[in-house]
């Protein structure tokens, strides 16, 4: 999708489509509708008279031909009650007119803004309009029509273009594109995304972006000791990878280095502890959070904020065969910390603990995880909420913020020492369970005991990595969550 800047004026715009949006008090003469001339809102005074126009949020009021107008097609789309609103939304509004709009084969679309928004509102607005065009449909052979929207053009009728505004489209679409290379990864199935082809396409990104990419394989992996991460390997055919990104900007200070350590398991069976087949094929999502962390390098590369970060993906599979690890077995980890196995699905938290102990190795000073950890943080807050765990406040709120600016939600659970006994192991170290109650607090803290005392967040997106309904302003499927608010985080730190 190509995002432009046209100065113009409303009534001379001769694209096929013109999107504003109007909020749900006065449907028609508030938000961006009341800058459309005046016999076109009266047309709207109508519609709302009628009941048809009432500005509820995502609502797409289509209009053929508006009199006294260039373009073919108006459409106002509803932004909810205006108190409510944030700026994010813009994001969301731009990108249901994008989607309402390709769904009837335009592909030239124009979305009014205005000085107001300011550079941040633009940058929404772009972000909003490339992730709202993105579909999951790659493996379709049959009736694919071309629905993409190839030109989006923010027009502004008062102020002439600035520098900023550029700035923040391009932003917006960095962030965007980071965010959608992610959404494929995630929705490549388990046997074209093994750990050697997610290794494939992080190298190959790193190369694009100009990425320090180096690849651990199961000679270096076996070698560095990394004990929890090879057991959950060892039941695959297909060799394990940990991916080790680097971006490192000349201007910034030496500390901090932060750490992005992602789950990378490509699928998850379960293992000898075999998940039902119920759903079995959703746990080819199982590296979203590595795919989050790859997506959040491409952005930075092109971004580049003042901070070093290195990410560390560890990847494989978790698979059952003759070779596979037992429940009962006692595995060494990477940190020397011994782990009884008591269930092999509880595979990510192994993974995590030798990707967090490597990451500290190469120098990492905060560390921040992402992975689809446990099926109890979907119970406590569906897949609406990221479950965000820490011990460090201050970086934690650091996560908690960006998430809001961004509109990727964010809800912090709690790590306490009183929940240490239930994963305790009668012969170990640790035991890699905790029971049923409280699953996601103890798989955080299970991987948080090899963090040390490095401050460390904890992001569980295993509700939050796929939504199950499209959205108006999204497809169904896979959903990038967190890279925005990751890219966030690190931008803002860097200012
Ligand atoms: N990958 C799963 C968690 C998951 C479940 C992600 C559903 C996305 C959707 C994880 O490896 C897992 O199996 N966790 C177990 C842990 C249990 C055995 C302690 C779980 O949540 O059931
Ligand atoms: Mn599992
Ligand atoms: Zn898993």
């Amino acid at each position: 999708m190509k995002i432009e800047l046209q100065h113009e004026a409303v009534e001379k715009l001769s694209l096929p489509a013109l999107a504003v949006y109007s909020f749900e008090e006065e449907p028609s003469s508030s938000g961006t509708a009341r800058r459309l001339p005046s016999n076109v809102q009266k047309v709207l005074e109508n519609l709302q008279a009628s009941g048809e126009l009432t500005g509820k949020a995502y609502e797409c009021t289509l209009i053929h031909q508006p009199a006294g107008m260039a373009v073919q097609k108006l459409l106002v789309v509803g932004a909810g009650k205006k108190e409510k609103f944030k700026p994010f939304q813009l994001g969301r509004l731009a990108g249901a007119a994008v989607r309402f709009l390709r769904a009837r084969a335009v592909h030239e679309m124009a979305w009014l803004i205005e000085e107001e928004d300011g550079a941040k509102g633009i940058q929404m607005t772009a972000e909003g309009a490339i992730l709202a065009d993105y579909d999951a449909d790659r493996y379709r052979t049959e009736q694919k029509v071309d629905r993409r929207v190839d030109l989006f053009a923010l027009v502004c009728d008062k102020a002439p273009a600035s520098e900023a505004w550029a700035a923040a489209i391009a932003q917006g679409q960095a962030i965007a594109e980071a965010t959608n290379f992610t959404r494929d990864l995630v929705n490549e199935p388990a046997n074209q995304m093994t750990p050697t082809l997610l290794a494939q396409h992080a190298r190959e990104m790193a190369e694009r972006a100009g990425l320090g990419y180096q690849e651990l394989g199961t000679e270096e992996i076996r070698g560095l000791k990394m004990g929890a991460l090879w057991a959950v390997a060892q039941g695959s055919d297909e060799p394990p990878r940990l991916m080790v990104l680097r971006y490192t900007p000349e201007d910034a200070p030496e500390a901090p280095v932060i750490g992005l350590v992602g789950k990378g398991i490509t699928f998850d069976s379960g293992g000898i502890s075999i998940k039902p087949s119920q759903d079995m094929h959703e746990m080819k999502t199982d590296m979203a959070g590595g795919a989050t962390m790859l997506g959040v390098m491409q952005a930075i590369a092109q971004l580049k904020p003042r901070v070093r970060v290195i990410a560390v993906v560890p990847s494989t599979e978790n698979m059952v065969s003759g070779k596979a690890y037992r429940p009962g077995d006692v595995i060494t980890s990477m940190s020397g910390k011994t782990i009884e196995v008591l269930n092999t699905d509880a595979e990510g938290r192994l993974a995590l603990a030798d990707g967090l102990a490597y990451a500290k190795q190469l120098g990492c000073t905060v560390l921040i995880d992402a992975a689809t950890l446990t099926g109890a943080v979907m119970v406590a807050l569906g897949n609406i909420t990221t479950g965000v765990f820490g011990r460090d406040q201050e970086w934690v709120n650091r996560v908690i913020s960006s998430g809001t600016e961004t509109g990727e939600r964010m809800w912090q659970l709690p790590v306490d020492d009183d929940y240490r006994e239930l994963y305790k192991s009668s012969i170990a170290d640790l035991a890699n369970t905790g029971g049923r109650y409280g699953g996601a607090i103890t798989a955080a803290m299970f991987v948080g005991e090899f963090a040390g005392d490095t401050p460390w967040v904890h992001m569980d997106i295993a509700g939050t990595r796929w939504s199950n309904e499209e959205k108006p302003y999204l497809a169904k499927g896979p959903t990038g969550v967190p890279v925005r608010t990751l890219v966030h985080l690190l931008m803002h730190f860097a200012k």
